[in-house]
């Protein structure tokens, strides 16, 4: 596409969009009265395609697996740490064990590598655990600080507060849980509230865990740091940090973790999520010949950013469209 394209949001998918285009040589306008400050800004930013593996959500695995081989040479080449190491899942009681069992069944079914662990096993690899039965070990999985990603992309790609005036040759929409009309109607908010601890005793590695039927994750970063999420939950009102949520992830956290107690709660967080009737992502054409999506990112927008990229740069490009993320399954020949 030759001309001006316009990328509408400045979270970590827009912002990776507008870096392909910018590195493919395309002029770009980003436009965002709040850069970084959505979803992107409460993400945990497990790049975890296993570990985030839900019942009938197969399909977005393979898109992970895609994206996750990228993130290596896109942190590199956004001067950003990427933390290895893999996930360890843990279960707290005997119904949190079932649990545990049936994500590692779906994750071996899938063709991921896992490692269940005895208890000992488990404690062998992170002493920190309090109570725990027994859990599992997923190698390949990373994570890194979705906040430098957005900073770093900030650092490169100016943004305007509002559209210029100069018309664009096509518009990228990527402003996740509100999308402009008539694409509203695509995307379901759903709430994401985070903590994060300080801790001289950080774990070495992500915990996904479940405890007393809670899932709960504890990402550890570079800086001491621990995030601590995450709740899910669909609702109509602003996404707020709510008594019930924040207690949940903490009951749940040093239960798991019990040096946490000692830690210090640096902030509270809520963020929507992007969720779409299909839990997939709307990535590519609408039956606008002008407007493209970049959206519906649901829990993976900090793991697909970098596959996302590409994919609206090819599109824009050749008018290739991934027929998985294609936006005109969700959308009838009405909507522009
Ligand atoms: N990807 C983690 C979450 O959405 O909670």
């Amino acid at each position: 596409m030759a001309g001006l394209i316009r990328v509408l949001g400045a979270g970590i998918v827009g912002l990776a969009v507008a870096d392909e285009l910018l590195r493919r040589g395309h002029e770009v306008e980003v436009v965002d009265p709040a850069p970084g400050t959505g979803a992107s800004r409460a993400a945990a930013g497990m790049l975890a395609p296993a570990g985030e593996l839900w019942h009938g959500e197969e399909r977005v695995l393979t898109l992970g697996r895609r994206s996750t081989e990228l993130w290596p040479a896109y942190a590199a080449r956004l001067g950003v740490p990427l933390r290895s190491g893999g996930t360890l899942l843990a279960a707290v009681d005997h119904g949190d064990l079932q649990l545990l069992d049936r994500q590692v069944a779906l994750v071996r079914a899938a063709g991921e590598r896992v490692v269940e662990l005895g208890r000992r096993e488990l404690l062998s690899e992170e002493p920190r655990l309090g109570r725990v039965l027994g859990g599992a070990l997923l190698p390949v999985d990373h994570s890194v600080d979705p906040r430098a990603v957005v900073a770093a992309l900030l650092a490169r790609i100016p943004v305007c507060a509002a559209p210029g005036s100069r018309p664009p040759a096509g518009t990228v929409i990527a402003t996740g849980a509100t999308l402009p009309p008539p694409y509203a109607r695509l995307v379901r908010r759903v709430r994401g509230e985070i903590l994060r601890l300080r801790t001289a005793d950080p774990p070495q590695r992500t915990l996904r865990a479940w405890v007393h039927g809670q899932q709960v994750y504890v990402v550890p970063r570079a800086s001491g740091e621990v995030v601590v999420g995450a709740t899910q939950e669909e609702h109509p009102g602003r996404p707020v940090v709510t008594v019930e949520g924040a207690w949940r992830l903490l009951d749940s956290a040093r239960r798991l973790l019990p040096g946490l107690d000692r830690a210090e709660l640096v902030e509270a967080i809520a963020r929507d999520r992007p969720g779409t009737l299909d839990n997939l992502p709307l990535i590519g054409p609408t039956h606008d010949p002008a407007v493209t999506l970049a959206a519906g990112h649901f829990r993976h927008g900090v793991l697909l950013a970098p596959l996302t990229a590409q994919l609206v740069a090819d599109h824009l490009e050749h008018g290739h469209v991934d027929p998985a993320v294609d936006p005109r399954r969700l959308l009838t020949q009405g909507d522009t």
